[in-house]
């Protein structure tokens, strides 16, 4: 229509863990047009996980591409697009040569699990243990964070620390490797991250939002390789080729704490939980850092211009989520298709007594075990395929249940109801369960691009667009409002107590399998 085809539009890029995808949306945060481009996962040992450095800059630019075409194709001009927002998976570790401007290894991607040794001797060079860092990160010591990541290329991956000693590395995450790219890289790129991804990397002051030398000296690690700590809306630089060159890139923001945006949880005390290849939960503090004592991170949930004060929040990591599916189809045979998964567990009335506790990356939040390993418990000569099904999805379903329980004593709030995204999500058999598991209401909104939405949001808010505001709910209060579906508990209790209660047995069965 005329209408639409004149209206101003923002794209948003979303490097995830196993696709990248560019959306286009408008000023409703309606989606316009859509391009996904998926890339491989490298394995090449148990525990290990990469992905090439050209693949997480090459299929931008291709989602790109195919975006403006389709814009073109239903009649847009590519000058209705007023800026481009960034958002990706966090703790990634990449490392490039400040010179060749190539990577100098593969991508160490965040539930790689390699490093355990190194966490363990970090852990030893503090009183402290695991909690060496966490006054001042909110993070304890994990395989999972991206400063581990670098500093076991430094002690294993000799090109990496040539080029470390003689100042010609660059680190980041993929937000910092994407946003160098894309501005040019060797012709002018920009080193910058945002400050959501930088407080996943254990290098960075969660009160200053810089970064911190004793945490550097305890990694032994050259501020000189970082890149510059920045908020997640302001103009970072220009796109540099392809259609859309020279268009303003304005949002830069960690997937998860993009889809606390993009789910509107800007208010103090809300929360969402994003379910895609691992689950993660945010909960938003506002201006205040709260440390758990009860296995959450304190994080960055955004920072709306390099002026305002940063918005914190209590995370709940879960490594395994929609990779489970995706492993009962790849690995497993189970399904053919990961929607499938849903059908199967309807098909039976419960899991018939089956855990599956999925640690393929030991088990983060809430009980940071990197010594956990998968199981699966409670097999008889009763047990089916449709059990199994079912019990992968109840496992992410218990673990945002200790999650929750574990925000309510962290933030001395309860949740009444849990707004969710991302993939599984799609099947209300799963939705369902996690409202039965929960106890309280499950929140799926009809558009559930949240983590695009959000740094389209952050985009949107640094250009001054369609007067949205990550400070004023008000100003978001016409973006995505097409009617929610709500799934309410249908169970009792007592039929949650002793789920619960054998989804914990099966947990201690798990851990610490691989001592
Ligand atoms: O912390 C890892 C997270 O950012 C990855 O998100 O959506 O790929 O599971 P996702």
């Amino acid at each position: 229509a005329a209408s639409s085809s004149t209206q101003d539009l923002i794209i948003s890029v979303d490097i995830g863990t196993t696709s990248t995808r560019a959306i286009a949306f408008n000023k409703l945060a309606e989606v316009v047009s859509t391009v996904q481009v998926e890339y491989d996962q490298i394995y090449p040992h148990p525990g290990w996980h990469e992905q090439k450095m050209t693949d997480l800059i090459g299929t931008v630019w291709s989602c790109l591409d195919g975006v403006a075409e389709k814009l073109e194709g239903m009649n847009y001009k590519l000058d209705q697009v007023k800026g481009v927002g960034i958002t990706n998976q966090r703790e990634t570790a990449c490392v490039w040569s400040k010179t060749k401007g190539e990577g100098i290894c593969n991508a160490i991607a965040w539930p790689d699990t390699r490093n355990t040794d190194t966490i363990r001797k970090l852990a030893e060079q503090s009183e402290k243990g695991l909690d060496a860092l966490k006054k001042t990160t909110g993070l304890p010591l994990s395989t999972y964070f991206s400063g581990p990541k670098l500093r076991w290329m430094l002690d294993n991956v000799p090109e990496v620390k040539d080029a470390h000693d003689s100042g010609d590395l660059f680190f980041g995450t993929v937000d910092s490797w994407v946003l160098w790219n894309m501005t040019g890289g060797l012709d002018g790129g920009v080193h910058l991250t945002d400050c959501t991804n930088a407080s996943r990397t254990m290098f960075m002051d969660l009160e200053t939002l810089d970064w911190s030398q004793d945490c550097l000296d305890f990694f032994k690690v050259d501020k000189a390789c970082l890149p510059k700590i920045v908020s997640n809306a302001e103009v970072f630089g220009k796109v540099s080729q392809g259609k859309f060159k020279g268009f303003p890139i304005a949002g830069l923001i960690g997937d998860q704490q993009a889809a606390l945006v993009g789910n509107k949880c800007i208010e103090t005390g809300s929360a969402k939980n994003t379910y895609g290849t691992g689950a993660f939960m945010l909960f938003n503090t506002g201006h205040e850092i709260v440390p758990s004592t009860h296995g959450l991170l304190t994080t960055v949930g955004y920072r709306s211009s390099p002026q305002s004060k940063p918005v914190y929040a209590l995370e709940g990591s879960i490594a395994v989520a929609g990779s489970s599916v995706k492993w009962l189809r790849d690995s497993m045979g189970l399904i053919g298709d990961s929607s499938e998964v849903g059908r199967l567990a309807a098909e039976v009335e419960d899991a018939g007594g089956l855990f599956f506790v999925p640690a393929f990356s030991g088990l983060f939040a809430p009980y940071w075990d990197d010594q956990a390993s998968g199981c699966i418990i409670g097999i008889t000569g009763y047990t089916t395929k449709h059990h199994l099904a079912r019990a992968t999805l109840e496992a992410t379903c218990f673990t945002t249940k200790a999650i929750l329980d574990a925000m309510a004593k962290d933030s001395k709030t309860t949740l009444s109801v849990l707004r969710v995204d991302g993939g599984m999500t799609n099947s209300d058999i799963c939705m369902q369960l996690q409202s039965d598991i929960l106890g309280i209401s499950v929140e799926r909104p009809q558009m559930r691009e949240s983590t695009a939405l959000g740094s389209a949001i952050c985009a949107g808010v640094a250009l001054g667009l369609w007067g949205w505001s990550m400070e004023d709910p008000a100003s978001l209060s016409r973006v995505n409002t097409a009617e929610a579906t709500i799934f309410k508990p249908l169970n009792d209790q007592e039929d949650r107590e002793i789920r619960y209660e054998g989804w914990n047995r099966a947990v201690d069965r798990s851990r610490g399998w691989k001592n």
